[in-house]
């Protein structure tokens, strides 16, 4: 999938200087270092940013809004470029807004559960800060991505299902609007009535409202005792039955990803594994140690009554670390399917008592296509991906993912789904927004974006459609 053409304009002299004399070497041009902030791990064309700049602070990012604003030229807030919709591309040109140098903790408040950061502090540097404390933040992508990039994509990934999404998560925002204005929304309490979500009104707006700067987020208290499973079925469609039966029992489940056969054939490959080239369910069980035990053995029931059999227990963090290292490099496994290739990813979301009928449609379409095709997904929440290996240079193969994107997507959307359950609109998701939503919300989506970014700077080309 390509980006659309870029209407681009160079970026104009004034901005440049005002961008060196506020932040020196940390405003850049080089063609590398544009380059390098000008892709993602989509399969869009990269778009290389005008400039570059580091802030390190609130009013830094203020001040080069400022700039920005009084000569019309677009930012796009950048953190780790793990993202997968295309969102960090600079489509129309302008400057990337990296924040990876914005990476402190800046206070853990324990009694409170809750942690005060920057946007580029990654979730895995946050773990690594939250060391002794007795407390984790749990939402895992997959990615070591940058907490501001997953409040910004409302993300969410494997343990979504006990701990919720970002949108769970987030407390408290500091945002810097296109013009420089600098807010704050929602407080370190847990609930409010007060006024307006601001806080969720910027989650999830992938850069098209304002930039991040400080995020308030929940942790959680680690759980006494951890245990993961896997376990084969005959189908795809009776490990889904099965999930359907555990989420509907109310089994606190932290983590419960469906990997299909072709998936296991190339994680086994890539992060040389030897699980069983079946469907597969892999769990995870957080609680009291008589908890995860209660909560293994109904799993095990329910799923053995479905046909699973060849249950294997991780106990120890390294077998876990291991299992779930290798569903992490699961999209990096399908790229590796043949040389050259890209991956286009799907992620659609449905009402979990719709998500056997949906896969299994699914599952026929991809076989109708021919190409190398992966299923995953974080079924626990009713949330699958398709990782769809396709050549770039081939239009033919191009239009075949493309075209099985839309009718998984507009299967989803039927059956009262989603487009996207965590990576976002980007670039490539716009033209479902309508149908997701109606023309009335997506009209109410313009009215919001105009009110606070009237010229259209902030991440333009993204979410709202042309
Ligand atoms: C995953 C990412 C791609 O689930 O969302 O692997
Ligand atoms: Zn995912």
């Amino acid at each position: 999938m390509n980006a659309p053409a870029p209407s681009r304009r160079p970026l104009p002299a004034e901005v440049l200087a005002g961008l060196r004399a506020a932040l020196g070497e940390r405003a850049a041009t080089g063609e590398s270092v544009r380059a390098q902030y000008g892709r993602d791990e989509s399969s869009f064309a990269p778009a290389p940013p005008d400039a570059v700049v580091f802030p390190r602070s609130t009013d830094e990012v203020a001040a080069v809004a400022r700039l920005c604003h009084a000569h019309g030229v677009p930012m796009i807030p950048y953190g780790v470029g793990s993202s997968v919709e295309g969102h960090v591309l600079a489509v129309r040109g302008g400057v990337s807004v990296a924040l990876g140098q914005m990476n402190e903790v800046l206070a853990v408040h324990a009694a409170d559960l809750d942690a005060v950061v920057q946007p580029g502090v990654t979730r895995k540097q946050l773990n690594e800060a939250l060391k002794g404390t007795g407390l984790f933040f749990p939402l895992d992508p997959g990615a070591d991505a940058s907490i501001g990039g997953m409040a910004a994509t409302r993300a969410s990934g494997t343990n979504a299902v006990r701990y919720g999404t970002m949108r769970e998560n987030v407390l408290a925002l500091t945002v810097v609007l296109a013009d420089g204005t600098v807010l704050r929304t929602g407080t370190r309490a847990r609930k409010s009535s007060a006024g307006y979500d601001l806080t969720r009104l910027f989650v999830g707006s992938e850069g098209t409202l304002g930039i991040i700067t400080e995020l308030t987020v929940r942790v959680h208290p680690q759980p006494e005792a951890i245990s993961a499973a896997t376990c084969r079925f005959p189908t795809v469609r009776d490990a889904v039955e099965a999930v359907i039966q555990i989420i509907q029992l109310g089994v606190p489940i932290a983590r419960c990803e469906l990997v299909d056969a072709a998936a296991i054939r190339a994680i086994n490959r890539h992060s040389k594994t030897a699980l069983p080239e079946a469907p597969m369910l892999f769990f995870e069980f957080h609680g009291s140690p008589a908890g995860v035990a209660e909560q293994a053995r109904t799993v095990e029931a329910v799923a053995t009554e479905r046909g699973g059999a060849g249950f294997e227990w991780s106990a120890t963090p390294e077998e876990r670390t291991r299992l779930w290292t290798a569903r992490h490099h699961c999209y990096f496994a399908t790229l590796g399917l043949r040389p050259n290739t890209r991956v286009v990813s799907t992620d659609v979301c449905v009402p979990i008592s719709r998500l056997a009928d949906c896969i299994a449609a699914t599952e026929a379409d991809c076989a109708a296509t021919g190409l190398p095709i992966v299923l995953v997904g974080h079924v626990g929440d009713g949330n699958f991906h398709l990782g769809i290996n396709v050549d770039p240079a081939s239009h033919d193969e191009m239009a075949r993912a493309e075209a099985l994107n839309r009718r998984v997507v507009g299967r989803a959307l039927e059956l009262g789904g989603t487009s996207t359950g965590e990576h976002g609109i980007g670039l490539g998701k716009r033209e479902f927004l309508e149908a997701e939503h109606g023309a009335a919300a997506v009209a109410t989506m313009r009215a919001v974006k105009r009110a606070l970014d009237p010229q259209n700077l902030m991440n333009p080309g993204k979410v709202i459609p042309d």
